[in-house]
């Protein structure tokens, strides 16, 4: 497996010397824009040069492809209101302000009114305003600026020493001798069932990069400074210390299920990963999306096209009877032998006090989990 990035090239429009002073025009951007700004700046979103036009945009939509035929699910865009739109022309130098601070700056290509019902019901499966990313979707600007992008400053990384450039965790993997690394997404704590299955992985490959997402989530996930806690814990006292390399992924959670999962698993190839872990109903929520759907999704492209290898994973839970993890298929008792809680379960027990057991979660990540929420107050 080689370690290409996705569509060939590693993308960087770093530029942290950009004459900004020659620039008037700027508009504000929300968290979500933020964070795609950063990562299409610093190739995490390869091919991607900038927020999609339109033409790309529709393919996408439409067929999980950018206008040039290559693999892309999620539409990443530059939403802004009707009143803003109509100040901007084509061809404009924008800058990309979050709290009045400047972080990039896109070159206008093309502004268009997108067709949300569909971009919800194609991507999201669904329209249903209750879906937080559907809400989302709806909440953001009704004209999209599409455009080649430059980064300007990076947003002051809240977990400094776990931070990198796509670049950065290719070199360093190559340093580590590493030549297969599997790559795991999460919006969780690593929970045993996680740790099952990473460690499945790691039975095979040279190592694991355990990459959380810490971008925008909705309100009740819980959030990354405690999970950044829990998984320092739980690396220290269960991994070994040279198979694991743990970084964020700064984007923003969509929720769009199997569309996440390929986009997932692209992003993971621009970080240097040749595997990405999908286990059950991955990036869902709710029941929005069958189990396995995330998985089945694969099957719509080549290998070749996808360039990664999907390491697919049944629902796993600690079995009594078999007193280990386990999945279907390798244990045969029957559900009642199960420990299976829901991470809506989880975080109700932990607001109470209750704490999960061990078979769910190691003592120690509970432990940060439960001093967490006493610190927060809330999840
Ligand atoms: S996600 O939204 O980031 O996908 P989560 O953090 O729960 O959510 O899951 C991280 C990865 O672990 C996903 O690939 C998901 O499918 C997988 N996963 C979570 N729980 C289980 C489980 N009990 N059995 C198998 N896979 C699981």
């Amino acid at each position: 497996m080689s370690l290409q990035p996705h569509g060939g090239t590693l993308i960087n429009r770093i530029d942290f010397n950009y004459p900004l002073e020659e620039i008037s025009k700027k508009i504000e951007i929300d968290q979500i824009a933020l964070s795609d700004l950063e990562l299409i700046g610093i190739g995490g979103y390869s091919p991607l040069t900038g927020f999609l036009t339109k033409k790309d945009y529709e393919r996408v939509v439409e067929e999980m492809r950018l206008s040039d035929g290559t693999v892309w699910s999620i539409p990443v865009t530059l939403p802004v209101s009707k009143e803003e739109a109509e100040n901007i022309e084509k061809g404009d130098r924008i800058r990309l302000d979050f709290n009045g601070e400047t972080y990039g700056v896109i070159t206008v290509s093309e502004k268009y009114e997108p067709d949300k019902e569909k971009e919800a019901k194609k991507v999201y499966l669904t329209d249903d305003k209750a879906h937080p990313g559907v809400k989302k979707l709806f909440s953001r600007g009704e004209i999209y600026l599409g455009g080649e992008i430059h980064l300007t400053k990076r947003k002051k990384p809240e977990h400094e020493k776990y931070t990198f450039t796509p670049s950065e965790t290719r070199e360093a993997f190559q340093n580590l001798g590493w030549e297969t690394i599997v790559g795991f997404q999460t919006r969780n704590p690593v929970h045993r069932a996680h740790e099952y299955i990473q460690k499945a992985a790691l039975e095979t490959v040279d190592g694991l990069f355990l990459n959380p997402l810490v971008g925008e989530t909705k309100s009740d996930d819980i959030s990354a400074e405690i999970r950044m806690k829990s998984y320092e814990v739980l690396l220290k006292d269960y991994y070994p210390e040279n198979r694991v390399f743990l970084g964020v992924f700064p984007a923003a959670m969509r929720y769009a299920g199997p569309r996440e999962a390929i986009f997932h698993a692209m992003v993971r190839k621009n970080y240097g990963c040749t595997h990405f872990i999908v286990g059950r109903d991955h990036a869902g929520v709710g029941d929005y999306y069958g189990t396995y759907d995330a998985q089945k999704i694969f099957r719509n492209f080549t290998k070749e096209e996808i360039g990664i290898q999907p390491l697919l994973f049944e629902h796993s839970f600690y079995c009594k009877k078999c007193e280990g993890m386990a999945t279907t298929k390798t244990c045969p008792h029957d559900s009642s032998c199960r420990v299976i809680l829901s991470g809506t379960k989880v975080r109700e027990m932990l607001r109470n006090g209750e704490v999960p057991p061990a078979e769910f979660s190691r003592p120690e990540v509970v432990q940060v989990l439960i001093e967490g929420m006493r610190e927060k107050a809330t999840f």
